[in-house]
């Protein structure tokens, strides 16, 4: 277990502040999870503690004077097999599209469409996180915790309540439970989930689709239009697609035609929220050193010194005008701490 006072989370975020936590604690296994969860230090920080992974979903509005946890269990083992499917276990620090590459690297289909996505295991289950057609969750077999008193607590993914960006953890059990390992269950033989976007196109101009081509196809089209945070700070989508009446969709079709939709049952439909940040005319557009992203109008970029209160700035007037120009509340997907 490493221990640290008055430590940076430069590295443990990606929206690139100088930032600094007034402890900060990785555990290595469910063990020392466990001897933390009891030690002074947590009984101290109960009421202001905060479990990142790779802090890819995270703004800090500045110094964080709780307890930062951070998982290092990184062990990944197969469970079971038969001959359609694998059960694998892993550790909720491993990263998650180093896990991505392992499935591809074995034949194992599920998690393809999930490539490039930063972050790590244990938030995947919690964060339900999804692209091109795929969540996690289709392929979560079951989810290990502690509970905050050091009880362990398996849930299967049924019992997770997931939904878009959505689970049980970010709802009722918020903060009770830390995952420690996740389960996935991949399949021997792939079914290609190829009809979001321009994915087909991409794919089937490499031939015939394989897990390596799918893995290469959604690398590709998330770099040609998210910003490495490396580069550049930013967290991925900033806002969640909203979700409105069918109503409300129809009298907004009426006037802007070209606005894309995808219906989500006969009374709601979910509308890109970077269509509606590029038609009020953010696009690429800063507010001091916090700035749209100039490819996807989803992103918020911190463009060097940016803080969080300047990010939060920029946000809030993009969801003012959002709602005075369509009437539509857009939601952070990111956490602000
Ligand atoms: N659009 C614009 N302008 C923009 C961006 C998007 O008009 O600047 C329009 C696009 O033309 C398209 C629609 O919005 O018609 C959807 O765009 P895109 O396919 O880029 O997907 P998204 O809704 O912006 C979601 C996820 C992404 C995920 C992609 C692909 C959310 C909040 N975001 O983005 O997830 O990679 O679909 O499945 O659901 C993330 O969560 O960090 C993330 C990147």
């Amino acid at each position: 277990m490493k221990r640290y006072e008055n430590f940076p989370l430069i590295h443990h975020h990606t929206f690139g502040m100088d930032v600094r936590a007034a402890l900060f604690v990785e555990y290595d296994t469910v063990d020392e999870l466990r001897e933390l969860l009891s030690s002074d230090d947590f009984a101290r920080h109960r009421d202001h503690y905060l479990h990142i992974g790779a802090g890819s979903n995270l703004l800090f509005g500045g110094d964080y004077d709780g307890l930062v946890m951070h998982s290092a269990i990184r062990d990944l083992t197969i469970e079971a097999e038969d001959a359609n499917s694998v059960l694998v276990r892993v550790g909720s620090g491993y990263v998650w599209d180093d896990f991505v590459a392992y499935c591809v690297a074995h034949g194992w289909a599920g998690v393809e469409n999930l490539s490039a996505i930063p972050g790590e295991v244990g938030a995947s289950a919690v964060q339900n996180i999804g692209a091109y057609g795929v969540e996690v969750c289709d392929v979560i077999e079951q989810v290990e915790t502690l509970a905050l008193d050091g009880t362990p607590r398996t849930f299967l993914g049924c019992e997770c309540e997931y939904g878009y960006r959505d689970s049980v953890f970010k709802r009722h059990l918020r903060g009770e439970y830390i995952v420690t390992h996740v389960v996935y269950r991949l399949a021997k033989t792939p079914t290609y989930k190829l009809d979001y976007g321009d994915l087909r196109v991409r794919v089937e101009a490499a031939g015939a689709p394989t897990l390596v081509t799918v893995r290469q196809a959604v690398t590709a089209i998330r770099d040609s239009k998210l910003p490495d945070p490396k580069v550049m700070g930013n967290a991925g989508s900033f806002f969640t697609n909203p979700v409105i009446t069918s109503e409300h969709y129809e009298s907004l079709k009426a006037e802007y035609p070209d606005m894309p939709s995808y219906r989500i049952d006969e009374e709601r439909v979910k509308v890109p929220a970077g269509w509606l940040i590029e038609h009020t005319g953010w696009k690429g557009r800063a507010l001091g050193r916090a700035a749209v992203h100039d490819r996807q109008a989803l992103v918020l970029v911190n463009r060097g010194g940016a803080t969080g209160a300047e990010v939060m700035e920029l946000a809030r007037c993009i969801c003012e005008d959002i709602y005075t120009k369509f009437q539509i509340h857009i939601v952070p997907e990111v956490n602000y701490v």
